[in-house]
């Protein structure tokens, strides 16, 4: 009876030590590996090197030439002066207002590119895609994800948006706020400024009476 309790006791603490015992330090062998899952794989780490090249680097320069997906060519803008949609290019060495939003440190104001019907229906579909399932179609903020928990989503008729700066509104395209994605990687820069003109006019018609268009505009209300 002792005895089995002796090895017992004796099995028990060396399960518990070599269980806990070792917490906290630092091996430096080769670990042991029973399941290696797909801890290696042939692929490329960044800041690693590689034998895949020839110079050992896993990291390399884009290929001469490559423009980012959603950029146009560099300087076209530049070279003729014309500030448009098709001409204009956000891919400068420097950022510019129109990459960030930013003037210095603070938010500008302003869509730097024309606002033309052309741009302002772009920013209507790219608005209905990207922003409507949270900020709904009218920008109150009901939009179909409220309905399955994202009760955060902030309605864009609210005063304080409003009053925000152009730039602003950009950068929270781009970046994301608080429980808020960022859009950048998935909206093209031009894209990001064509929502924020139409975001405005959104903004304006909400509370824009009938009285106030003139007869054309209601007469093409009417025909709708
Ligand atoms: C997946 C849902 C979702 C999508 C899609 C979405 N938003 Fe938002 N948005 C939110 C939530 C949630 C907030 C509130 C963030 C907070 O303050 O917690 C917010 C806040 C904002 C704000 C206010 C930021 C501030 O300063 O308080 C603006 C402006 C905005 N969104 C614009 C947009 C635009 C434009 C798009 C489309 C490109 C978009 N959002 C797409 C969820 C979304």
């Amino acid at each position: 009876m002792v005895r089995t309790f002796l090895i017992l006791f004796v099995v028990a603490v060396g399960a518990v030590i070599s269980m806990a015992g070792f917490r906290g330090e630092k091996f430096t062998g080769t670990p042991l590996q029973i399941t290696p899952d797909m801890k290696h794989q042939p692929k490329v780490i960044t800041q690693h090197a590689s034998r895949f090249f020839q110079d050992g680097r896993a990291d390399h320069p884009p290929v001469k030439g490559t423009i980012p997906v959603g950029y146009s060519l560099p300087g076209r803008y530049y070279q003729s002066g014309v500030n448009n949609l098709e001409a204009s290019s956000s891919f400068t060495s420097e950022p510019t207002y129109r990459d960030t939003g930013l003037m210095g440190e603070v938010y500008g104001d302003g869509v730097p590119t024309e606002v033309s019907a052309k741009l302002l229906e772009r920013g209507r579909e790219r608005y209905e895609i990207f922003c409507s399932v949270c900020h709904d179609k009218s920008g109150n903020g009901n939009g179909v994800a409220k309905a399955f928990g994202l009760v955060t989503v902030a309605s864009l008729m609210d005063d304080r948006i409003k009053g925000q700066p152009d730039g602003q509104i950009f950068a929270t395209i781009t970046h994301g706020k608080n429980t808020m994605g960022a859009y950048g990687s998935n909206i093209a820069v031009e894209d990001r400024w064509a929502i924020v003109a139409y975001l405005r006019v959104l903004q304006k018609s909400e509370s824009l009476k009938v009285e106030q268009l003139s007869p054309e505009q209601k007469a093409q209300l009417e025909k709708k």
